[in-house]
């Protein structure tokens, strides 16, 4: 079989049957999801049903109790989180996500901090290259960025080693909805439209939904709903949950 042919075959992120938790007791049980080259997958649902867990599991931050995690048909289950980052797996967290002390060109050069130093400079300017804005400002110390730019370079931070498969937790949590909107039309789909997949957890479901090829709804740690952003605008009960009763998506 040829390269191209078992890309094709191999999803670049498959997670099957993930159970993963802080204690004794799961906070996720039996969460299945996979993510093509080349798409934007999300995950929405309501506040504390897992959905931060969830990329934690897969990155390795939090170690799954049961499941299976591959990342171009290689198994990464339980893989530390370097371990996952030299496998292609990029994770973009929530919270933390930038080193505020550090100027934007040394926060990117830490991003890159499993490559040779030549590498660099044309990582930088492969990242420059999808977030023009942060070339403007690479002097400047992350603390001092705009929440927006902020998470820019969040997600350039982890373009730097070009994952294959990037983990986004809630990038536009705490944006301005304009702000947010180009994050995600512009930013986290031209992530994909260079051959990623992209895995966005967001609360913003009909701005998410606008981006993706499919979506995936948690409820309470499981999987309760998935499809394609029509299938589920199609869908009475998520549009009640998630679309504030009105069916303008799709
Ligand atoms: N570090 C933690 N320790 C213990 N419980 C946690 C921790 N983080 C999250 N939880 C619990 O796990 C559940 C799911 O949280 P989370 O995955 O953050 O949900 P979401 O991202 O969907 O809002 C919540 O009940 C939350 O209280
Ligand atoms: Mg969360």
């Amino acid at each position: 079989m040829s390269a191209e042919t078992q890309a094709e075959v191999q999803a670049a992120l498959q997670a099957d049957g993930i159970t993963a938790g802080y204690g004794r007791d799961p906070v996720i049980r039996d969460v299945s999801v996979r993510a093509e080259a080349g798409t934007v997958v999300s995950v929405v649902g309501p506040n504390g049903s897992g959905k931060s867990t969830l990329l934690k599991a897969l990155t390795g931050v939090l170690s799954a109790s049961a499941g299976r995690v591959q990342v171009q048909g290689r198994d990464v289950t339980r893989l530390a989180p370097e371990e996952m980052a030299r496998a292609g797996v990029g994770y973009v967290p929530q919270v933390d996500d930038v080193f505020a002390p550090l100027t934007v060109r040394e926060n990117l050069e830490m991003g890159g901090y499993l490559l040779h130093r030549r590498e660099l400079p044309p990582r930088i300017e492969h990242v420059l290259a999808v977030f023009p804005r942060l070339g403007t400002m690479l002097s400047r110390p992350a603390g001092k960025l705009s929440g927006g730019e902020r998470k820019m370079l969040a997600m350039g931070r982890v373009l730097m080693l070009q994952p294959a498969v990037f983990l986004l937790d809630e990038p536009t949590a705490n944006l301005a909805p304009a702000i947010a909107g180009t994050l995600l039309n512009d930013h986290v789909r031209q992530l994909a439209a260079r051959g990623a997949a992209v895995l966005i957890v967001e609360q913003r479901a009909r701005a998410v939904l606008a981006i993706s090829d499919r979506t995936y709804v948690m409820g309470g740690g499981e999987l309760r709903m998935q499809g394609t952003p029509a299938e589920l605008s199609a869908s009475p009960d998520f549009v009640a949950s998630f679309l504030g009763g009105h069916r303008t998506v799709g």
